[in-house]
Formats: structure tokens, C-alpha cells, sequence
């Protein structure tokens, strides 16, 4: 895994497991400007899955305070 680019581990790492979304997309549309659990949702299709967000939520939450350097 050490070998692995952070670039290359953003999108192995699925963020919305429901709909498969990667961190890689959740950090561009972050820095596209949405800079809201809402916003992120609406670009990106995360939680609309059958768990309703409950486990991608925490995580984007987390992505968002970072504002995308994480
Ligand atoms: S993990 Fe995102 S909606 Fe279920």
C-alpha cells in the first residue's frame, strides 16, 4: 500500500459505499465549491443509496472540514 499515490488511494477508496463514489470525486467537488453536506450530496449522488447516508455521512463530513487538503 506504501507504494500507492495519495491520488491513486483517493480513488481506490470508496467513500459512499451504496453507490460506489470514491474520495476522489467527494475531494473535487468539494473544491469545486460545495462546501456543504448538502452540496456534496447533490454533486456527487452520495447518499442516496439504500442506507440513506448513514455511512458516508461521518465521512464526508470529515472531508469537508478539511476542506479537501486530507
Ligand atoms: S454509503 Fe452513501 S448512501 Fe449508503
Amino acid at each position: 500500500m506504501g507504494e500507492l499515490s495519495p491520488e491513486l488511494m483517493d480513488k481506490l477508496t470508496k467513500v459512499c459505499l451504496c453507490k460506489g463514489i470514491p474520495r476522489s470525486t467527494m475531494k473535487k467537488a468539494i473544491l469545486e465549491g460545495a462546501d456543504t453536506l448538502e452540496k456534496v450530496r447533490k454533486a456527487t449522488g452520495a447518499g442516496s443509496g439504500p442506507c440513506s447516508g448513514r455511512r458516508c455521512t461521518p465521512k464526508i463530513l470529515e472531508l469537508l472540514e478539511n476542506q479537501g487538503k486530507a
